[in-house]
């Protein structure tokens, strides 16, 4: 695992959207995985600049989002699919057709989600999966006890993330209980996660997930068997980490090829 602390989520979202767009310029149809919620929103922010600015082409980009509540129509202002259009693919030039999102009102569930799998292999497995982490230290909606080798299916969600989230849909019972994700190991076999985590909030399920054991009670700590995963905080969501010294000495010593 790389860890990169930065001193604020701008700067932590500038790093990532620098990673994509540097393998948009090596592969123009490369295919993404995206998240959702509050973390991802500034780098968003900055791919729509970058896009604005002539410097990030999607045209020919492919996408698969991680997950999507189960129930939501499309249409729902709290879906992942409007999230997704409001917060970036309105605002750069994807071709719809390359855009996945899990559907959250498939009449049958196991049978979409076997699908949704086949298209992340056929379009050749995802480039760069960008991620954030709940504060259980679920990935995309893996909440603790998933399989560390879990395929795309239901999941139920934990008390805790509807709580968390019930910010968006003014209370609590109103959030879904069960949703549409990716697996753990459909996260894993993504060339590259970029895993982000601002404010204080994420510092137990970081300091877990980075320094504690693998273990499927925080699903995110698997991503120290990833070979190219980076972890990108802000100040306050590595408060908890025992060693942040070396991480910013690693990060500030890197050799200029390496340079992100
Ligand atoms: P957040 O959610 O970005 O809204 O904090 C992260 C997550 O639940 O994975």
């Amino acid at each position: 695992m790389e860890i990169i602390i930065q001193p604020d989520p701008a700067s932590a979202s500038a790093l990532a959207a620098r990673v994509i767009v540097r393998l948009l310029r090596a592969k123009p149809d490369a295919v993404l995985g995206l998240a959702t919620g509050s973390t991802p929103l500034l780098l968003y922010r900055e791919l729509i600049r970058l896009h604005a600015a002539g410097e990030a082409d999607f045209s020919r980009v492919r996408t698969f989002n991680l997950d999507e509540y189960i129930g939501l129509a499309p249409e729902h202002p709290q879906s992942y699919h409007s999230f997704m259009w409001q917060n970036l693919f309105g605002h750069i030039n994807i071709d719809p057709r390359n855009v996945r999102i899990p559907d959250g009102q498939a009449a049958d569930v196991p049978a979409f989600c076997a699908q949704y799998e086949e298209q992340i292999r056929a379009a050749g497995g995802i480039d760069i999966q960008v991620l954030g982490i709940g504060t259980d230290g679920h990935v995309g909606f893996n909440e603790p006890s998933s399989s560390l080798a879990s395929r795309t299916r239901i999941k139920t969600l934990t008390v805790q993330t509807r709580r968390d989230n019930a910010r968006y849909f003014g209370s609590e019972d109103q959030v879904p209980q069960h949703v549409i994700t990716m697996g753990v190991g459909t996260v894993m076999d993504a060339r590259q996660c970029l895993l982000l985590a601002f404010g204080s909030a994420k510092a137990p399920a970081i300091a877990a997930a980075v320094e504690g054991p693998i273990t499927a009670m925080n699903p995110a700590s698997i991503l120290q068997m990833h070979p190219t995963a980076k972890v990108l905080l802000d100040e306050p969501a590595a408060a908890s980490l025992k060693r942040a010294d070396y991480y910013r000495w690693v990060y500030a010593s890197k050799p200029d090829w390496q340079r992100l």
